[in-house]
């Protein structure tokens, strides 16, 4: 049985004030989520604060994204072991913004798992295919490209501690979801391949789902086979909302 996992990716968005109101929303429902793992993943410079404010909640803390160098020479970078010393648990890797916007190649994503991994973190592999590439009928292809870069540096045992989040790119704050059909149909094209080469492992594993993910389609979402909950960006920014989300993870 895997437990379900919500977490909210904040994006480039809060303020001081702001994140501690959505926070107090937060804490404040806590109490009906029981069942779903929840985690928030605020800019890198409220992580701190924001560790602060959860302190004796359940909610765990998560970075957005990481450098795969371990010290040194790297100008506006941050390590993993930066992001384990404000209390981090998870770290978002590949989010398809990175990818698209900066530049991130398959090769470099592995290696910022493969850093994540090293400091104790636990990655969040984020992948997911463009618009064109799903009309296209190559939406499998895509994903196994980026789930083989990871496979090939780190091996399937890598997978034992981490997460990986199926995101299609034209659902991202797009408003546009894929079905749970759809959603389905690439989970179970990912842990099918992982489970190739190792089953326990592949069935341990959490695949959330993400791609403007709301209350009023969470559930259906979750209640797939293969969707172990969800990875939200804008709906993760009001915590009525989001508390929705978690507790459809349930
Ligand atoms: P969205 O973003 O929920 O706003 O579509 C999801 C994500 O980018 O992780």
């Amino acid at each position: 049985m895997r437990r379900p996992f919500v977490a909210g990716n904040w994006k480039m968005n809060g303020s001081v004030a702001g994140n501690k109101a959505l926070l107090d929303g937060i804490k404040a429902g806590l109490a009906a989520v029981t069942m779903t793992e929840v985690a928030v993943c605020p800019p890198f410079v409220y992580l701190r604060d924001v560790a602060q404010q959860l302190q004796g909640t359940a909610v765990v803390l998560g970075a957005q994204n990481l450098s795969e160098q371990s010290a040194g020479a790297y100008t506006g970078e941050i390590s993993a072991a930066m992001r384990l010393d404000l209390a981090c648990r998870y770290v978002i890797v590949g989010h398809s913004e990175r990818r698209a916007i900066y530049g991130e190649s398959d090769a470099l994503v592995a290696k910022k798992f493969a850093a994540a991994r090293k400091a104790g973190l636990i990655p969040i592999l984020c992948v997911g295919e463009l618009l064109e590439e799903r009309e296209a009928g190559t939406t499998e292809q895509v994903i196994a490209r980026q789930l083989d870069a990871v496979l090939t540096l780190e091996g399937i045992a890598a997978f034992a501690q981490a997460v990986v989040a199926y995101e299609p790119v034209w659902a991202i704050g797009t408003g546009k979801t894929a079905s749970p059909d759809q959603a389905q149909a690439v989970h179970a094209f990912i842990r099918n391949k992982l489970a190739a080469q190792d089953a326990t492992i592949s069935d341990k594993l959490r695949i959330l789902y993400g791609g403007s993910v709301k209350a009023s389609n969470a559930v259906e979402l979750f209640g797939m086979a293969d969707i172990d909950g969800g990875l939200i960006g804008g709906a993760a920014l009001q915590a009525e909302e989001f508390l929705a989300i978690c507790r459809a993870g349930a």
